[in-house]
């Protein structure tokens, strides 16, 4: 038999896939565990769920799940376009935000064009990158956090697209707004700058980034429902773009590549301020309580802007493993060339307190 790599894109056999957080049902099976006992803080999902309003409406929507999705996403672009003072016309809709890297990619990307990132930046758009056949242009990130004068001084010819993760998963770090003005003064035209806001919602101070795609910049703002939104399960995320670069990358899209349960929900839970709120809450009381007690524990850890805090553990496979056999599903960090370190989302404060015990036992037994 002939070898698959004579004719597959040759760009792919460097393609890892991507490594999701462990699903809740297969640590039930392994373990031997019942599902509800299982804490899963290992992909900064909503530990409150999705918005009542959001489950209400999408309970009608199923009802009509014969019908195909509107392939335009109407309603929700519409919704989305009035609530940041825009037009329909600069909404593109993904299948997660994850789906919009992918749609810049489709647009911008061929062989031999360079992607500027941070060093531990959100691993998804190096993936990406990989599979348009570009070269990943890693900028180191001292401290963790971006370096947005070495980023902008890394472009050259060959820069198609720079990425900015803000805050960044999986470090929860964030650039400001005048580091990002000064950045973005810098930027030439030829390269589209994406700004990833996937945690954009949890932040206590405004960051404007919205004014570039006002001001027609090669700029694409990433926002999802799968965060705040306790919607990950749907897969909706979105890219807000001047009108010119939109209509480019609505052209990779599939028809109905937003489905119908998803644009119900979407549309229902982005008029629920209240349950946002309550997120917040639930959220700031947790990362307090999760860094304060890292601090009482001398491990480092990174102050976090998002739903879920870096730490610096100590052989994060070993407390992976051992977290799991109690019921608590973390997230290692080796992938991101972090073998020390660990993510945890937070959770409700019950949650937090399980994997604070696992975390004290685990720490106990290292040093007996
Ligand atoms: C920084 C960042 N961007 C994008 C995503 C993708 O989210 P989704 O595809 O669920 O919208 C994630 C998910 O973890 C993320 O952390």
């Amino acid at each position: 038999m002939s070898d698959i790599w004579s004719y597959a894109n040759p760009q792919l056999k460097d393609l890892v896939a991507y490594e999701p957080g462990k699903p809740i049902d297969e640590v039930a099976r392994e373990l031997g565990l019942e599902p509800g006992e299982i804490v899963k803080l290992a992909s900064n999902e909503n530990p409150l769920g999705p918005s009542p309003k959001a489950v209400e409406a999408m309970r009608a929507a199923l009802e009509h799940a014969e019908i195909y999705p509107d392939g335009g996403g109407y309603r929700l672009r519409q919704a989305i376009a009035a609530k940041f003072g825009m037009e329909m016309g600069n909404v593109v809709l993904g299948n997660g935000s994850n789906e919009i890297i992918e749609f810049v990619g489709h647009a911008f990307l061929k062989p031999g064009d360079e992607v500027i990132t941070a060093q531990h930046a959100f691993v998804v758009y190096k993936l990406m990158a990989t599979l348009f056949g570009a070269t990943t242009v890693e900028v180191a990130d001292p401290g963790f956090k971006h370096d947005l004068e070495a980023m902008a001084a890394a472009v050259t010819p060959r820069t198609r697209e720079i990425f900015i993760a803000n805050p960044n998963n999986p470090t929860g770090t964030l650039c400001g707004q005048e580091e990002i003005d000064r950045f973005m003064a810098k930027v030439p035209d030829h390269v589209i700058v994406i700004f990833d806001e996937a945690y954009y919602e949890f932040l206590d101070e405004p960051l404007d980034t919205l004014k570039y795609v006002r001001e027609g910049r090669n700029v694409v703002v990433m926002r999802t429902f799968s965060k705040i939104q306790g919607l990950a399960g749907l897969r909706i995320g979105y890219g807000l773009a001047p009108k010119h670069l939109a209509e480019v990358l609505q052209k990779t899209r599939q028809p109905f590549n937003a489905n119908a349960l998803a644009q119900a929900g979407a549309l229902a839970g982005l008029g629920d301020d209240e349950h946002i709120e309550r997120t917040k809450a639930v959220n700031r009381e947790g990362r307090d309580y999760l860094q304060r007690t890292f601090g009482e524990l001398g491990l480092d850890y990174i102050p976090s802007h998002a739903n879920f805090v870096l730490v610096k553990t100590g052989d994060g496979d070993d407390l992976f493993q051992y977290a799991l056999r109690r019921g608590v599903i973390l997230r290692a960090m080796r992938s991101y060339q972090l073998p020390e370190w660990t993510r945890v989302s937070v959770g409700t404060m019950v949650q937090n307190e399980k994997f604070v015990r696992v975390l004290r036992d685990w720490l106990g037994g290292r040093v007996a």
